[in-house]
Parts: structure tokens; C-alpha cells; sequence
């Protein structure tokens, strides 16, 4: 069946769509899944390469350190290698990206039932799981963080659970880590708002039942993937607003061996039942919040069936530091969220901008606002707190600055620190800040964290950006470029621009300078020579008569 057949694209469909575009490196040499894998693709995240120069990597012949081969390629970076790879996979300009999701929530389409699916072409249960080689054990899921990670862990995954109460089903990204070849233990946050899967465990736990019936999600079409790692209102149907985002129905089949339905479009499916009785070690893993976390008792799952496509393709989330794929994945949708409270609930004026701050604080810790010169200050504190109290966990360091500050760059950030922020004046400190997610600390009971506000914008009109105007500097990396000199990765601001507090006649001399009429500068200097003035008095040519 093809994408246009079924009304969204597969991963299949998917990969040949990046293939198309250029944004899929296919390896076919052997690649350890476990010592190399992650890292290689990590290259691209620590290694200076742009954001837009990221791509997925198809890996056709996974390996293991014993020489093990594996009948299915992996591919990492395949949803959210970097911004473009999701807007692929949403089939939709990035901009309308959030509009594709505000009308998806709105306007769920449910999905659809069908009696044979690709992902149940190969159905393993019995003796296929057990003994080594066979099943998980014949899965190649790479190890995430190797080195420190205890275990090959599932991340590109749609955790299926139903509400035992209601039937209503849930799909959430959770972490699984391999034991055996029919056993795994999954990780599904408990803090307050955690988990969906979590609430339908503790149902399952008050009713007494023994286990909860699991199916695990690898590799499901684009669409119904980016639904699992989004924080929708608890009980919408998640293939709903999947289908609300393709504009089609989304195939569901019921599973084998456990009473959940799951996306037949899928590449491989692990059904189980999770022991609500007792929990087993999982981890050390290697956390987005960029610390190891360690080993935590969480859910051993027994594993009933493995359904796969006869050609199906191992996903796999690259995660933990960021900027990763996770956080792709999350800033594409989370940023518009942010800007549309600021602006449309809160009617806030002159904001323009909001930008998680991804590199290492894995959007959540830090947030910048950008507002245009002239915001009055009370509008600027009232952005800075609906940032910090949008969400309990994002935002605890928020900073405003004016559109002149790019705010993904650090330095441009800590110079409109530096200069345009007083600590007494400009930042406030709020008490009562849930911890949120974050490193384990042994020796801290108290999880409370705190805020810090900071006000950076400029408080007056100031002169331009003191680097040569945009046409010389292009002007001059021709030149560069022809002398042959290592080439050049321009980071913002590169240039300056005639705006501020800057009068015509200086930008006629600097003109004047720039084309080497410095001589005349100095006729009409000299005319406006006088006495009695201490040096560093301010001259300002408009106020003369
Ligand atoms: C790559 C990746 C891995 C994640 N791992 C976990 C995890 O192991 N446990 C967890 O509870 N949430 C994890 N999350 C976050 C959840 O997917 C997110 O909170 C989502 O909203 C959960 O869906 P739910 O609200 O239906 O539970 C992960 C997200 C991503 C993108």
C-alpha cells in the first residue's frame, strides 16, 4: 500500500523521502551497534556541524562486538535528526508546523481498523523468544551511551497501554532496557503529570490485577510516532490526533497476544505484560538532562509476541545530551507553544520570539524571550512571567532580550547581559520552582528548585552594532574565499546595520570614509571645532543649529 493509498507515509515511505532530499547517509560497511553506532551519529551534534547540515543514518549491516549479524538495518536520526527530518516527517513547512498540530488536537480523526497488517507479517512467540540470538536478543537495538549505559535500550518507541477503566488508549516514548530475549524493563516517569502509561499502571495495581498488558511501538509511521513524546491533554486518543495530523485515518490492528491495539503501518511490535507486582534495576543511562542516570528499580515486562514487517527497519532515537533528536523533536512544537500563550492567552504586546535554549539545558532550564525595542517594561516582566509559569518544568532561568540578540548564540546573549542589564534593576528571583527533571542527587530530600528573571533588553535607543556593514562584509569573503583562505562558518550577528541611535550625516561619512573621502570628514569636522569643552563631551551634529 502506498503513502498516498493510505493517506500518510510509512518509514519506508519516509526514508525514501529524505533519500530524496539528500538528508540520508546510508552505511553499509559493519557497524558495531553497541560500541559505534550512537557515537558516530553523535559526531554530528558535538563535531561544529550546523544544524541544518544534520542528517539520518541508515545502517544496512549492524554488527556486534562478537561478530553477530542482525537480519534488520537500524536507523537513527530517521524522525528528528535535526528540524527538516521532522518537517518530513509532518509532511509540512516548518512554520506550519504548529498550525498542523493546533488543528490535529482540534480536530481528531480516529483511527481505523484492519485485520491484516504489515507489522503482524512475522509473528514470533513461544520458543522464537527464548535463548540467545532469538528474540529481542535478535533485534539490533544499539547501546545509547556506551561506556556507561547497562543495557541496549529501546528509545524510538510508542508505549501502548490501555485505561482499563475506560479503553482509552495511550502511546508515550519510554525507555526500555534489554535483559533477556523475552524480558525488558521499562521506565515510565512517576513525578506528578508523569507518565501516561504510569497512571493506567497504578489502575491495574488498585484492581488488583497482576500485570498490564504492553505493546511497544518500533518504528511507526511519522505521523502516529511524533504524538508518543508529546504532552497532550490525558485521555485524547493519541492515534487521533495522529490521523488529525495526516489528514487520514491511521490503520490500527489489534495485537497478537495482549487485548491493545497498535499502528499496522508499524515495523515492529513487542507485546508483553508488565509485572505491576515487582520491579527490576534499569539503567545506568544516559539522560537529556546530560547527567548518567542510574540504576532505578522500574517495570520488568515479559514479553508475549514480537511482530514484525518482513522487511522491517530497526529506529532509533539519538537522545540523551542535547541537542539531539529528542529535543528536535520537542523545541518544533514546544517554541510555537510558548509564543502563542505569550501572545494570544496572556495578550502580551511586542513579543516576537520564544527560544528554549537547547545546547546542553535540553530546552527545559533556560528560555529566552525576545520582544522589540521600545516593549514597556511591564509588558517585558509580564512575557517573562508567563514564560517561567507556562510549564512547571521549563523555564527556570528566563531572559529577555531585543530582536537585535540572536538567542540561540550564547555569546550575543551574555553581551546583552553584560551590557544592558543592571543586577539590581533588571532580575527578580521567585521562590517555589518544582525540581523537575533532573540529575539524581543522593544527598538533596528537598526537590524544590527557585526562578531567575532577568530583564536584558535595552532600556534606552543604542547606537549599531559596531562590526562593518553587511556589504563589506560580504565584499570581503569574496575575497577571502578567492584567496583560498579555510572556509567560513558565519556566526551571528556577522555585521552591522544603520539602526539605533545613528544620524544620516555619520552614515554618509562613514560612506565618505569607506570609498576614502576621509579629507572631506575632516573639512566638516573642523568647522564644528570650539573652546571650553572637556574632552569625551558628546557631539551631536542634529542637535546644532
Ligand atoms: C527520546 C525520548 C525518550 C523519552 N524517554 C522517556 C522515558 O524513558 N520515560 C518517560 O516517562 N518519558 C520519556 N520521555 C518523555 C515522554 O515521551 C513524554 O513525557 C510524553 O509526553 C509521554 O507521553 P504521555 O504523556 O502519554 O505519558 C522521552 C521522550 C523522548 C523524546
Amino acid at each position: 500500500m502506498s503513502a498516498k493509498e493510505r493517506g500518510y507515509a510509512d518509514l519506508h515511505d519516509h526514508l525514501e523521502r529524505l533519500r530524496a532530499r539528500g538528508l540520508l547517509v546510508e552505511i553499509d560497511r559493519p557497524v558495531d551497534k553497541d560500541a559505534e553506532m550512537h557515537p558516530l551519529v553523535r559526531w554530528q551534534y558535538v563535531g561544529g556541524i550546523e544544524e541544518h547540515e544534520r542528517k539520518a543514518f541508515l545502517f544496512t549491516n549492524p554488527v556486534n562486538a562478537k561478530g553477530r549479524k542482525y537480519a534488520f538495518p537500524v536507523v537513527v536520526g530517521a524522525y528528528a535528526g535535526n528540524r527538516e527530518i521532522y518537517g518530513v516527517g509532518m509532511d509540512a513547512p516548518l512554520d506550519e508546523v504548529q498550525q498542523r498540530w493546533d488543528r490535529a488536537i482540534a480536530n481528531p480523526i480516529p483511527p481505523v481498523v484492519v485485520d491484516s497488517a504489515p507489522c503482524q507479517e512475522v509473528v514470533l512467540t513461544g520458543t522464537d523468544l527464548q535463548g540467545e540470538g532469538k528474540g529481542l536478543d535478535a533485534l539490533p537495538i544499539p547501546v545509547s551511551t556506551p561506556g556507561f549505559d547497562g543495557a541496549p535500550t529501546l528509545t524510538a518507541t510508542n508505549v501502548v497501554t490501555k485505561d482499563p477503566d475506560t479503553g482509552i488508549h495511550n502511546h508515550g516514548t519510554y525507555r526500555a532496557g534489554l535483559k533477556a530475549p523475552d524480558r525488558m524493563v521499562v521506565r515510565m516517569a512517576t513525578r506528578v503529570g508523569g507518565a501516561g502509561g504510569y497512571r493506567h499502571y497504578q489502575k491495574h495495581q488498585k484492581r488488583g490485577d497482576k500485570t498490564m498488558p504492553v505493546a511497544i511501538v518500533l518504528g511507526a509511521p511519522p505521523c502516529a510516532a511524533f504524538v508518543a513524546p508529546m504532552k497532550l491533554p490525558i485521555d485524547l486518543d493519541e492515534m487521533g490526533v495522529a490521523g488529525g495530523v495526516a489528514g487520514a485515518p491511521i490503520r490500527v490492528v489489534r495485537a497478537k497476544t495482549v487485548d491493545l491495539m497498535v499502528p499496522a503501518d508499524a515495523e515492529i511490535v513487542i507485546e508483553g505484560l508488565i509485572d505491576t507486582e515487582s520491579v527490576e534495576p534499569e539503567g545506568p543511562f544516559g539522560e537529556s538532562h546530560g547527567h548518567v542516570a542510574l540504576e532505578q528499580f522500574n517495570m520488568p515486562m515479559r514479553v508475549t509476541a514480537i511482530t514484525h514487517r518482513k522487511n522491517a527497519i530497526v529506529a532509533s532515537y539519538i537522545s540523551q545530551v542535547t541537542p539531539s533528536e529528542s529535543s528536535a523533536i520537542k523545541r518544533v512544537s514546544y517554541e510555537p507553544m510558548f509564543l502563542s500563550h505569550l501572545r494570544n492567552t496572556l495578550g502580551i504586546k511586542g513579543v516576537k520570539r520564544v527560544t528554549l535554549h537547547e545546547r546542553m539545558t535540553a530546552l527545559r532550564r533556560m528560555a529566552i524571550v525576545t520582544v522589540e525595542q521600545g516593549t514597556p517594561k511591564s509588558e517585558v516582566w509580564r512575557a517573562l512571567y508567563g514564560v517561567t509559569s507556562f510549564k512547571a518544568d521549563c523555564g527556570k532561568i528566563c531572559i529577555a532580550v531585543n530582536d537585535d540578540i540572536d538567542p540561540d548564540n550564547s555569546d550575543a546573549l551574555f553581551w546583552a547581559m553584560a551590557f544592558r542589564m543592571s543586577p539590581a534593576e533588571d532580575i527578580q528571583i521567585l521562590k517555589h520552582r518544582s525540581g523537575g527533571h533532573g540529575p539524581e542527587r543522593e544527598h538533596e530530600t528537598d526537590q524544590e528548585d527557585s526562578t531567575l528573571l532577568i530583564d536584558a533588553t535595552a532600556k534606552e535607543i543604542l547606537p549599531p552594532f559596531a562590526l562593518p556593514k553587511r556589504e563589506y562584509m560580504e565584499r570581503s569573503r569574496k575575497l577571502w574565499e578567492e584567496i583560498g583562505l579555510p572556509k567560513l562558518r558565519p556566526q551571528s550577528p556577522w555585521f552591522g546595520t544603520a539602526s539605533g541611535d545613528w544620524l544620516p550625516v555619520w552614515d554618509a561619512g562613514g560612506k565618505r570614509a569607506a570609498e576614502g573621502d576621509y579629507l572631506e570628514n575632516g573639512r566638516i569636522s573642523a568647522k564644528a571645532a570650539r573652546k571650553g569643552l572637556k574632552p569625551e563631551s558628546s557631539y551631536r551634529p542634529d542637535r546644532e543649529d
